[in-house]
């Protein structure tokens, strides 16, 4: 699956729209793939052998806590099921409207083998109601007697008794029918509405409300459609009937293999079996959509009507094909069914989700409107689809024993999406913006001492909160292999004049170790949380490492002779270069999961290096040096003005990285003071102001910025085009590029008057990339009391989706006059707002992330106490313990970053 916040561009932030036309990278950051596969499938089955629960034999095993014994093992599933909902309220003449009805009913046959005698059978199921167990022996063809227990008592488990053992060996099959509620509530068969204009059939007005319903299953949620074995080992084979009303079409996992019409009102449609799979991958819709033909016809999109007539799906069928081939080229490996379809709804939470040949998505991320959506928005298509598509075999075809190596499927997923779209979309330079978009992100969070081990021990991740918990930004982010193992002793590829061997090198290579296995690579940092930052000393020579906190309180120091043995750290030559004695570099082009300090000396040095001749530097450290000196500053193992210095040369600097990644770091600085009287000066000679001479490169993109960091004639310019637009016969001729940063200046530098119009057009488009780019604008208003309207809308599903609801809130949070405002909103409507989605990690993450005051810090503390937080516990710990670091941070940096940026801009003015 793939979390919400893909999708919105952080409107701090730059745009990967703008990596596009500045980077020129050259460099390739990861590479070996093949070495992925392998090592995938090791972990996979490492995983599998080790964890598998040992049972003796002979003895009844205890009743189940948590986890489903393995006495059972499920094969083949025949699945009906009957949504008995309407797509539409057909209004004839004098009949009375038939109400919706979201009741949905059906029966399975579950097909098991017996591995462990057993009088009970431990199933999953979760508010069904079960009835009319029919348990047979499939050997001897005998009934044997059985009642449903329990039912979704304490444990969630559907428990029958039975009169006779269940014998080893022994082949069972097990009827039951079942009834449920189609959710309103974006989980497990739930309900999705849109509108569509009636064609214009005489003599019937049917409306224009529509409705459909899908499944969203991930993680827990398959138990709640069906009585099922709902963990992710138990894989069956599902044969999958759906029941539904006519002029419907019903879509499933596999291609449909009967469609029957029943009588006047149902229609069976029956579908292959699939191959062995997950319960969390089954998927099916019913809805009115009917298939685009994509790429190669046995890929088809489906969306809302008008959607798919305006074109808006043509992009995404048009790289599908294309993407498939490439994972069928890279991995080897066919992609395994004979059918993939893809379907933007108009309800989903999260943002995409991978079911095996049927993978849904939210129509925001799938649809891509030529004119319309930005080149951000056409990226972020290309990428989600990638991703979910490297799940068809990083997750589907192998998959986690556990939800605990959830990253598994996850972070490879978005590895993976990056060489997609490389080599789909080559000038997206996808795979160069990788580590500034996943793994700076990771590397934040793991900086902090709650993180989590990307592979926790099972037996802390077991309930579904604990489950959900673990879908954030470590498990998405942290994958990457450095290759750099075995025939390193290659030294004489430093070539060019200025890069020589030093003397150094002696003392470095001491402390190299070579040829480590991929395993011994990998396992450190799967099974540890954090990452080691490492300290090279060149007055004396001396390298040692520990593990990178923002609290840096409480580490030991290892010395270069002592690594410990549960280093990640893998240096060799090639990460280093220097110039003549003067500096030296590591971790050259960023290729290791580590930080890098230096002594004071060596620091300065690079910076002037990097203020006179910056080519001397790879592109890739540029951007490194900066996000390394800042987040050591935070760490408070060197000084603020180090790292604020080394912005300095991006005066010159014409690449994008190196600035993405200052704007990034800054922006740590802008949550922290952008409520104080640190802001003026920083706005004033911040590297906003760097910015102008870039105008020459591109002007869309010097907009952009220039926008983004609200330069007085971008405002200007930005009320202008928007009053032309809310003109009574206005049009829109903003550039699509530059919509959402344009509608976010206007509505933030108006009144109520551009709020309300830019709210109506959000209400009235039906073009959902616009729909976003507005949903966010609206947030950017000033006026407190707009924005307490514009939250208290969130409540109301016929005004924001529920499924937009947090990344809604979030927007207004990252809005210094909206943060206040989002904070007590989500504490006094919690109940509400965890209701509907699964991720509140996020939320949580967006709505403390500029706290700083010991104030802010005893509510945050009072909050996680007191509030049913679910899965959004590590959220808040993690979220505390980052207050508290900041409240030292700002306390300790505050005087010296005003100082600086004073001196900064008097310097400016006498220029
Ligand atoms: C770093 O990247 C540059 C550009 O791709 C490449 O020329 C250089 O060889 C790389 N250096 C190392 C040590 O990998
Ligand atoms: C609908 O009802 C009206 C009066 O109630 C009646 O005159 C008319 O024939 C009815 N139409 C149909 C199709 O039954
Ligand atoms: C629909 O619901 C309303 C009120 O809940 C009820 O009066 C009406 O009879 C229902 N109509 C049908 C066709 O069931
Ligand atoms: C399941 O339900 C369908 C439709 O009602 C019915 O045709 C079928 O016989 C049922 N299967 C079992 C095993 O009861
Ligand atoms: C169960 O089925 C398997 C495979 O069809 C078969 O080999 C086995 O003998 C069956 N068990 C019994 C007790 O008949
Ligand atoms: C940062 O640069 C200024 C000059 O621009 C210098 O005075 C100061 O010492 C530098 N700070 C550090 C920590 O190197
Ligand atoms: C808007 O356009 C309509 C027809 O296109 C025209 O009749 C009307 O006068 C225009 N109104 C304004 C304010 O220009
Ligand atoms: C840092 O960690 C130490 C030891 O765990 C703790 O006592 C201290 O409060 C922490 N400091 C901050 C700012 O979180
Ligand atoms: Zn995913």
């Amino acid at each position: 699956s793939l979390k919400g916040q893909y999708f919105m561009p952080s409107k701090s932030g730059l745009s990967k729209a703008f990596a596009a036309a500045f980077a020129v990278l050259t460099v390739s950051v990861i590479c070996g793939t093949v070495t992925m596969v392998v090592l995938y499938k090791v972990q996979m089955s490492g995983v599998n052998a080790t964890a598998r629960p040992t049972v003796p034999v002979t003895t009844e095993p205890p009743p189940p806590v948590l986890r489903l014994p393995r006495s059972l093992i499920p094969d083949r599933y025949e699945l009906v099921l009957q949504p008995r909902l309407y797509t539409r309220i057909v209004r004839e003449e004098n009949a009375t409207s038939p109400n919706q009805t979201l009741v949905f009913t059906g029966n399975s046959t579950v097909h098991f083998r017996c591995v462990q005698k057993t009088r009970s059978i431990f199933m999953h199921g979760r508010d069904l109601q079960v009835s009319g167990p029919v348990l047979t022996d499939r050997d001897s063809r005998k009934k044997i007697w059985s009642r449903v227990k329990d039912l979704d008592g304490e444990s969630g488990f559907l428990e029958l008794e039975l009169d006779q053992d269940l014998e080893v060996g022994g082949n069972y099959s097990l009827v039951l029918d079942f009834r449920g509620q189609i959710s309103q509530n974006l989980d497990a068969l739930f309900l999705s509405e849109y509108q569509e204009e009636p064609e214009p059939e005489p003599g019937e007005d049917s409306g224009t409300d529509r409705f459909l319903a899908a499944t969203n299953l991930q993680p827990t949620d398959a138990r709640r459609l069906f009585p099922c074995f709902d963990e992710p080992d138990m894989k069956a084979e599902f044969s999958v009937t759906i029941i539904h009303r006519l002029k419907t079409t019903a879509l499933s996992n596999t291609q449909m293999t009967v469609s029957n019409i029943e009588d006047d009102e149902w229609k069976y449609t029956r579908f292959e079996t699939t191959p062995r799979m997950s319960t969390y991958l089954l998927a099916f819709t019913v809805s009115e959509f009917t298939p685009i033909i994509s790429y190669t016809t046995d890929n088809r999109i489906f969306a809302r009507p008008e959607a798919k007539a305006a074109g808006h799906t043509s992009y995404a069928s048009h790289i599908t094909g294309k993407i498939l081939e490439f994972y069928e080229r890279r991995f080897e490996i066919d992609y395994e069914l004979n059918k993939l379809d893809q379907i933007a709804l108009p309800d989903l939470y999260p943002a995409a989700m991978e079911n095996w040949g049927l993978v849904t998505y939210q129509e925001g991320v799938l649809l891509y409107e030529e004119g319309v959506s930005s080149l951000l928005h056409k990226e972020n298509v290309a990428g989600i689809i990638a991703h979910e598509l490297a799940h068809q075999w990083f997750g589907n075809l192998v998959t986690m024993e556990w939800w605990n190596n959830i990253w598994l499927n996850e972070g490879f997923a978005t590895y993976m999406s990056h060489f997609a779209v490389d080599a789909v979309e080559p000038t997206f330079r996808m795979k160069d913006t990788f580590i500034m978009n996943n793994l700076h992100a990771a590397f934040q969070e793991d900086a902090l001492a709650s993180s989590h081990p990307l592979s926790p021990p099972q037996e802390d991740i077991q309930t579904s909160d604990e489950i959900i918990g673990l879908f954030d930004s470590i498990t998405y982010s942290k994958v990457r292999v450095n290759t750099a193992h075995g025939n390193s002793s290659n030294t004489s590829s430093q070539s060019g004049d200025s890069y020589q061997k030093n003397d150094l090198w002696n003392s470095i290579e001491m402390v190299i170790k070579y040829g480590l296995s991929v395993e011994q690579l990998m396992t450190p940092w799967i099974t540890q949380e954090g990452f080691p930052v490492i300290t090279i000393d060149t007055t004396n020579g001396e390298i040692y490492q520990k593990r990178f906190l923002y609290n840096n309180t409480a580490e030991s120091r290892y010395k270069n002779t002592s690594l410990p043995a549960q280093s990640t750290l893998l240096l060799k030559k090639e990460e280093f270069i220097s110039k003549d004695g003067e500096w030296i570099l590591a971790n050259v082009n960023s290729t290791g999961y580590y930080r890098v300090n230096y002594n004071l000396e060596n620091w300065q040095l690079l910076l002037k290096q990097l203020e006179t001749n910056r080519h001397l530097i790879p592109l890739m450290n540029r951007g490194q040096l900066i996000d390394d000196a800042f987040n050591l500053a935070r760490a408070k193992l060197i000084d603020v003005t180090l790292a604020l210095n080394s912005t300095l040369f991006l005066r010159e600097e014409r690449e994008f990285l190196p600035w993405e990644s200052a704007v990034t770091n800054l922006h740590y600085f802008v949550l922290m003071f952008d409520r104080s009287e640190v802001y003026g000066p920083m706005q004033v000679s911040g590297p906003a102001n760097y910015r102008c001479m870039m105008l020459i490169h591109n002007q869309v993109n010097a907009i952009w910025m220039a926008c983004s960091n609200g330069l007085p004639e971008c405002v200007e310019m930005a009320k202008l085009k928007f009053t032309e637009w809310m003109q009574p016969n206005g049009t829109n001729n903003i550039h699509p590029n530059l919509r959402s940063v344009i509608y976010c200046q206007a509505v933030a530098a108006g009144g109520k008057a551009e709020w309300e119009f830019a709210w109506d057009q959000f209400l009235s488009s039906s073009d959902t990339s616009e729909k976003v780019q507005l949903r966010e604008a609206l947030s950017c208003t000033r006026k407190i009391w707009l924005l307490n309207r514009y939250l208290e809308y969130t409540l109301d599903p016929d005004k924001i989706r529920l499924m937009d609801v947090a990344s809604t809130i979030d927007s207004i949070a990252s809005n210094p006059a909206g943060q206040a405002l989002a904070w007590n909103f989500i504490r006094a409507h919690w109940d509400y707002i965890q209701q509907g989605w699964v991720y509140t990690s996020f939320l949580i993450e967006g709505v403390t992330s500029r706290f700083s005051t010991q104030f802010e810090l005893d509510e945050l503390e009072r909050f996680a106490a007191e509030y049913e937080l679910g899965s959004a516990i590590r959220a808040a710990q993690r979220a505390v313990e980052q207050t508290r670091v900041n409240i030292q941070w700002v306390k300790d940096n505050k005087d010296a970053v005003l100082q600086w940026f004073q001196a900064q801009s008097a310097a400016g003015d006498k220029d």
